[in-house]
């Protein structure tokens, strides 16, 4: 939430939220918080809505969409009814999808399920099946009980660019381009976009996109194992489901950023031998300060990023947006540690490197 919701009076917040229902309602955009990252909503059940978001993104209409559900009061999370909520969307909802529905929701997952035949294939991308997460953002949670069904909801960026993780954010990525209600809920507290887990075999959860929710977490919460996708057989991955995110190049800025080993931040600048004034290093805060002073050509500056994951996780975003600003010729981050609460950090870091760079905008906006 934002931080100054005691000077927003509630009555002015939901008659906020209110206009935001009507313009779902009406086949319009809404671009609303959630605990990860901002996204960009539409009416689930309605084609033209949804043929908007991919224009407005400029996303492939093969990359299907996340539906976002509620439950419909203000309730007591123990006593939900997941499965009767998710009965218009899935068909054959297994036991363990549901004790991850149970467990996980509201919250930073996703569950790609098999979908129901109303679910519309301008959503799915013509697949079989739907993924659906309970964002945990209480202006999410309000404004889809309100409107009272599935609000499909990409990240609200354009195509292979960093996700946003504020409302202005939002609103400069799509300046001058669309005229965009933004529900403004603060910064997001988790800043990378949500684990998504595949149980539409009904047999083996696979994870697609690592978040902050782990499959170790998973396990010692549910029991159930999270397979990786290098782990099942292969005709198991071939009917794999596609993830957007999974391009080699996305979520990257348009400055270069690489990633250096612990301590070799100039074996990182010597791949730049024609380097470049302005360099950006980020540094763990349990690092000490780096030597660079043999490097008497580069205006080195260090910017301390936290070496705990979460925290790292969400501010990271909005780092590379920041640093993406201010006109560095090369921005270096440190290779995350191994360990799977890095998994998630690690995924989107390596992503945006392989896409950064000035013609990122030409990698992925196809
Ligand atoms: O945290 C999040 O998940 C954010 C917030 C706004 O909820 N949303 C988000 O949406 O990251 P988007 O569209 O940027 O990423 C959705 C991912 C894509 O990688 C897409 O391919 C995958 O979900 N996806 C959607 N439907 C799928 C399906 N049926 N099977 C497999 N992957 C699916
Ligand atoms: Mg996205």
């Amino acid at each position: 939430m934002s931080t100054d919701k005691s000077d927003s009076t509630p009555l002015r917040s939901s008659a906020v939220i209110n206009e935001a229902v009507q313009s779902l309602r009406e086949g319009g955009l809404v671009a609303f918080p959630t605990e990860t990252v901002y996204g960009l909503g539409a009416d689930a059940r309605n084609p033209e809505a949804i043929k908007k978001i991919y224009a407005a993104k400029g996303r492939p209409s093969n990359h299907p969409l996340i539906v976002h559900l509620a439950a419909p009061d203000k309730y007591d999370v123990a006593k939900i009814d997941w499965a009767a909520l998710l009965s218009p969307w899935v068909r054959d909802l297994s036991e363990d999808a549901l004790l991850l529905v149970n467990t996980f929701w509201p919250g930073p997952l996703t569950l790609v399920f098999k979908k129901d035949k109303s679910v519309l294939n301008e959503l799915t991308g013509g697949q079989d099946t739907v993924a659906i997460r309970a964002p945990a953002h209480p202006i999410a949670q309000e404004l889809l009980r309100k409107f009272k069904g599935g609000v499909v909801a990409p990240s609200a960026n354009r195509f292979g660019k960093v996700s946003p993780t504020s409302a202005a954010d939002v609103r400069n990525e799509f300046e001058g381009m669309l005229d965009l209600m933004v529900l403004d809920g603060g910064d997001c507290d988790v800043g990378i976009e949500s684990t998504i887990i595949d149980v539409s075999s009904g047999d083996k959860a696979i994870l697609l996109r690592p978040g902050v929710i782990t499959p170790s977490e998973i396990l010692a919460k549910t029991g159930i194992k999270v397979y990786q996708p290098g782990e099942v057989h292969k005709h198991e991955a071939e009917a794999l489901p596609k993830v957007s995110g999974s391009l080699l190049a996305h979520y990257a800025p348009t400055t270069p950023l690489r990633l250096y080993s612990p301590g070799r931040v100039l074996d990182a600048l010597s791949e730049f031998p024609d380097i470049k004034s302005r360099v950006a290093v980020a540094v763990f805060d349990s690092e000490t300060s780096l030597v660079l002073e043999d490097h008497p050509s580069i205006d080195v500056e260090e910017v301390i990023v936290s070496s705990n994951s979460s925290a790292f996780a969400s501010r990271l975003y909005r780092s590379l947006r920041d640093l993406d600003q201010q006109g560095w010729d090369l921005i270096l981050f440190p290779e995350p540690p191994a360990g799977e609460e890095w998994d998630g950090v690690r995924d989107r870091l390596q992503r945006a490197c392989f896409g950064s760079g000035p013609s990122s905008s030409n990698h992925d906006s196809n």
